[in-house]
Formats: C-alpha cells, sequence, structure tokens
C-alpha cells in the first residue's frame, strides 16, 4: 500500500491532501507543517468531509518527519506564497531555506521517495530538492505545466463555449512569464485550435496565460490553491496508478531540446517509477526562441540559488 505525505499544510498543501483523499487511492495522507495545530486541524477537517464525500482515505496532521517514514510520494508545498507585486523569484531566499531542510528531513525517513516540488520559484526550487536529496532526477520533479496549461485550456473554453474537457494543449518552459504556450499542439475536439479562434483572441489568452498566477495574486492578496492543489493531486494519482500520463512537468533536462543541467517545464510521461521518459518535440525555430529565453531565466535564478551555498 502507498504513502504519501504533503508537506505544508498551507492553502496547496491542504488542498493536495484533500484532493487527494477524494481520490480513495490510499489508506492515509500525512500532512506536516512546522504549525503542526495546523495540520492536524486541516487533517481532521478533511477526514470529517469523508462520511460526506465518500471516501476513506484517512488523513494525519504533524510537525513529527517520524510520521512520514517510508513515504512512496512527498509533495512540497512549504514556503511563503507571493503577495501582490512579488514575482515567484523574490521568494527564493526565504522558500530555499525551506524547501532544501525539508528535503534533508523527509530524506532521513524515507529511503528513495519520488519528490514533487511545487513551492515558488518552481523550477529552482525543484533543482534545490534535487541537489539536496541526491536522488535520481526521474525521482524529483515539480508541478507547474498541468496548472498552467489548465488555466490556458480554461481560458479557451471560455472565450470557445466549448468545454474544458475537450481541449488539450502543450506549455512549456519556466514557471513564470517566460512559459512557453504551444498553440501549434492545441486541439479542441481534435480540431487545431487554429481553426476554432482568430488569432488576436488567441494571442490575448496566451498573454493571459502568462500572467495567469499573478491576475489571482492581484485579485486574492495570495496566490491560488484550488488548481494548483488539484495539479500535484492528479500528478500522484499518475504515479501511484502508474498510468503513463503526458503532463507537462518540470524536469532535469540532460540532453533533451538540446539542453543540460537545468530543470525546465517540459512534456513528459509519467508513471510508476516518476518521470519514464522526457519528450522531445520538433520545436520550430520561433518556439526554440521562446524556449531559450525561458531557459535562460531560469539559469539566472539557479545561480542565485547556487550563490547562496545551502
Ligand atoms: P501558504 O502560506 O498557505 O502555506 C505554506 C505553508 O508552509 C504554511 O502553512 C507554513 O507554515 C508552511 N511551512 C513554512 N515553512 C515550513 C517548513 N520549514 N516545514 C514545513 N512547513 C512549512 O502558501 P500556499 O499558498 O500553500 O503556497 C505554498 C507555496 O506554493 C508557495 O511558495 C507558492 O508560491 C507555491 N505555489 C506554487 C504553484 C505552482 O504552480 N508550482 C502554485 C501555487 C502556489
Ligand atoms: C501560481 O501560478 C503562484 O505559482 C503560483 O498561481
Amino acid at each position: 500500500m502507498s504513502k504519501v505525505t504533503v508537506v505544508g499544510a498551507g492553502n496547496v498543501g491542504a488542498t493536495v491532501a484533500n484532493v487527494l483523499a477524494h481520490k480513495d487511492l490510499l489508506n492515509e495522507v500525512v500532512l506536516l507543517d512546522i504549525v503542526g495545530d495546523l495540520a492536524r486541524g486541516k487533517a481532521l477537517d478533511s477526514w470529517q468531509q469523508a462520511p460526506i464525500d465518500y471516501y476513506s482515505t484517512r488523513l494525519k496532521g504533524t510537525e513529527d518527519y517520524k510520521d512520514t517514514a517510508n513515504s512512496d510520494v512527498v509533495v512540497i508545498t512549504a514556503g511563503i506564497p507571493r503577495k501582490p507585486g512579488m514575482s515567484r523569484d523574490d521568494l527564493i531566499s526565504t522558500n530555499a531555506k525551506i524547501v532544501s531542510s525539508v528535503t534533508k528531513s523527509i530524506l532521513e525517513h524515507s529511503e528513495n521517495p519520488i519528490i514533487i516540488i511545487v513551492s515558488n520559484p518552481l523550477d529552482v526550487m525543484t533543482y534545490a530538492a534535487y541537489k539536496m536529496s541526491g536522488l535520481s532526477p526521474k525521482r524529483v520533479f515539480g508541478m507547474a505545466g498541468i496548472l498552467d496549461t489548465a488555466r490556458y485550456r480554461a481560458f479557451l473554453a471560455t472565450a470557445l463555449k466549448v468545454s474544458p474537457k475537450d481541449i488539450h494543449a502543450v506549455l512549456m518552459g519556466g514557471h513564470g512569464d517566460t512559459m512557453v504556450p504551444l498553440p501549434r499542439y492545441t486541439t479542441v475536439g481534435g480540431i487545431p485550435v487554429t481553426e476554432m479562434i482568430d488569432s488576436a483572441d488567441l494571442d490575448a489568452i496566451v498573454a493571459r496565460t502568462k500572467k495567469g498566477g499573478g491576475e489571482l495574486v492581484k485579485l486574492m492578496g495570495t496566490s491560488a490553491w484550488y488548481a494548483p492543489g488539484a495539479a500535484a493531486a492528479q500528478m500522484v494519482e499518475a504515479i501511484l496508478r502508474d498510468e503513463q500520463r503526458i503532463f507537462p512537468c518540470c524536469v532535469k533536462l540532460e540532453g533533451a531540446y538540446g539542453m543540460k543541467d537545468i530543470f525546465l517545464g517540459v512534456p513528459v510521461k509519467l508513471g510508476r517509477n516518476g518521470i519514464e521518459e522526457v519528450i522531445e518535440l520538433k520545436l520550430k525555430e520561433d518556439e526554440m526562441a521562446l524556449l531559450r529565453t525561458s531557459e535562460g531565466h531560469v539559469r539566472q535564478v539557479m545561480e542565485v540559488f547556487d550563490n547562496m551555498n545551502l
């Protein structure tokens, strides 16, 4: 039986645990936070939802890493979120220390877990967890692409007045304003999106997607949690069910797209072993140029992390 731990019982972490419980995949989800009572309270609240929504997954709130022992999958959401006016990169000085120490504590009690990073700045926090963990890069990766793609699909569904279920899309690059939506790989019920919407409207949707996280920070004073939590839970489900699903995830590139030693969002196959395969699309020159810009930005923030010497 698999065991999943979610670190950080804030908005995103509690949502990941709650969505996972609803999937009824597990006996128990462990929710850990430095504020133990917050984790205990949210776990208890989620458990009290079980008789209403009909699931058997129990939730345990804790501040004690011993409770995470032998986790198969760990989702790290610990860290501060953005406030209005902040970029994701502004979070690095605080979150790099948190993600690094959480990763070390997890590894003291679980030998070879799969770690999914959610904390921002996402690509560099994934790099941080990879470096701290010493795990295979197939087992340390980040959630961002599913969320960014979901935002793009939701905006398209609104514009086209169709169900978001029928919109499939790929989005690549870092989790930030340099992300690279790919209209060429976007379909609506199997029809290329370019046949369904005029280019000015599509460009506006692409632009809105790039700033999608910021739009929500402006509205709520903090960052989003429902879609991010559901996205991370979907990754956990794909791993536990060995679904071999294709999702954009933040992974270490080791030659694909001509890039090495960088964590960046690309389409991958997710299954029992974590990243089963990195999918290399034949990008056009303009698409590749956008990906390189995104790469450059992520490398700059990786350097900031390296200079912190944690
Ligand atoms: P939040 O403030 O609601 O929750 C963060 C939780 O982390 C708090 O409960 C806090 O006590 C806990 N925490 C802090 N230090 C810790 C430590 N050392 N050990 C254990 N727990 C610790 O924040 P929220 O909204 O849940 O966001 C969490 C992170 O996820 C932020 O960095 C945010 O930017 C990021 N995020 C990333 C997304 C993505 O697409 N990758 C989407 C949404 C948020
Ligand atoms: C988001 O895109 C803040 O990264 C987070 O909502």
